[in-house]
């Protein structure tokens, strides 16, 4: 296959008077990709059907101004701790820190700037390229402790995946939790309750009246967190659950079954329709499955879209929501020397 081509132009320029800029990813027959520097949002995902059909399978807006506007993290990255924090705040070295409450009582993703509506600097690039990424969040940024220096690298892969590396260090003890916030429609539009899930994990955790963690880890069997089997989103949304009524649908984090650290495919999900499959692989411990449940229809989307409730959904890969307050959670510091490493992965197997 020929190596994969990138191009740059502006996109804008941020309310903090910094350039914008869009980056194109392409593979020649393959997906095509196009990431902003504003969030490191993913702006359009172009993958075939079976028929060879480019869609675009992501939500987002046709310009900066539409993210600006009002943005439920579309396609953006996601720090500094992806998810809630509870009563937003949390203790590392007998210090406590306080955050933004911006979701009840609770921290979410990362506070009232995180690293989703940040602009990211970009690295130049050549040929057969990642888009590297970088941000520096600064001690006492949104309230959390130490310099974090944050990279994320954007490649396209030969197999029709979008990959994404991320790396960060700190001069502190610190929390960090990054995730990959895009909602697919892998059928280009209306909502994604036929789309069928599959999730490598035999617990979730299950969570209180504000969406927190309760701390146990809930075999799924027997219950409508059982993605063991490929199911469709809306089999059993709607059943008389407690889980799925705090949630108002999936909003929850999976416990996922491989071992953390390595790049395992944990979730696949295929729109009958058109064919489409994704698979999203990960070295994290968890994934989010959100069902764009809090879609409104306020966003103005791309080409005068209307995202509805349930018209996109979520695998978010990460460390589970509330390890910084939840000692049992595998563990989210990162001290001065270590280096934090995680990988996502979006692929479209094609077909034979
Ligand atoms: C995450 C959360 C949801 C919601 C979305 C963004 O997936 O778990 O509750 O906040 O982000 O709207």
């Amino acid at each position: 296959m020929e190596a994969a081509l990138i191009t740059r132009a502006p996109f804008g320029v941020a309310p903090d008077g910094l350039a914008v800029e869009l980056f194109t990813l392409r593979r020649p027959g393959g997906i095509e990709a196009r990431i902003c520097t504003y969030g490191g949002i993913i702006v359009s995902l172009k993958t075939p059907d079976r028929n060879g059909r480019l869609d675009d399978v992501v939500l987002g807006c046709d310009d900066l101004a539409g993210y600006l506007a009002l943005s439920p993290y579309l396609g953006a990255l996601v720090g500094r701790y992806a998810n809630r924090i509870a009563q937003a705040a949390f203790t590392v070295d007998g210090v406590k820190y306080n955050l933004a409450a911006n979701n009840g009582p609770n921290a979410l993703h990362g506070g009232r700037k995180g690293f989703d509506k940040a602009v990211w600097q970009a690295a130049p690039v050549g040929t057969g390229a990642r888009l590297v990424l970088s941000y520096l969040s600064k001690d006492g940024e949104e309230g959390y402790p130490g310099n974090l220096s944050v990279e994320a690298a954007y490649s396209l892969t030969e197999d029709h995946g979008l990959r994404l590396d991320f790396t960060a260090t700190t001069d502190k003890t610190t929390v960090v939790n990054l995730t990959q916030h895009a909602y697919f429609n892998l059928a280009g539009g209306g909502d994604v309750l036929g789309h069928e899930v599959q999730i490598d994990a035999d617990r979730f955790t299950p969570v209180d009246a504000t969406l927190i963690p309760t701390g146990e880890l809930r075999p799924v069997a027997g219950t409508p967190f059982d993605f063991r089997q490929p199911m469709a989103i809306g089999a059993r949304i709607e059943q008389d659950d407690e889980q799925l009524k705090r949630g108002q649908g999936y909003d929850h984090n999976f416990v996922l079954n491989h071992p953390t650290g390595r790049l395992d495919v944990v979730a696949r999900v295929r729109e009958p329709g058109t064919g489409r499959v994704l698979e999203v692989l990960t070295t994290e411990p968890g994934v989010q499955l959100y069902t764009g449940n809090f879609l409104n229809g306020a966003v103005k989307g791309k080409d005068g879209r209307v995202y509805g409730r349930r018209s996109g959904f979520c695998l978010e890969a990460q460390h589970f929501p509330d390890s910084p307050n939840q000692p049992a959670f595998p563990p989210v510091t990162l001290k001065p020397g270590e280096v934090f490493r995680s990988t996502i992965v979006f692929r479209f197997p094609q077909h034979g």
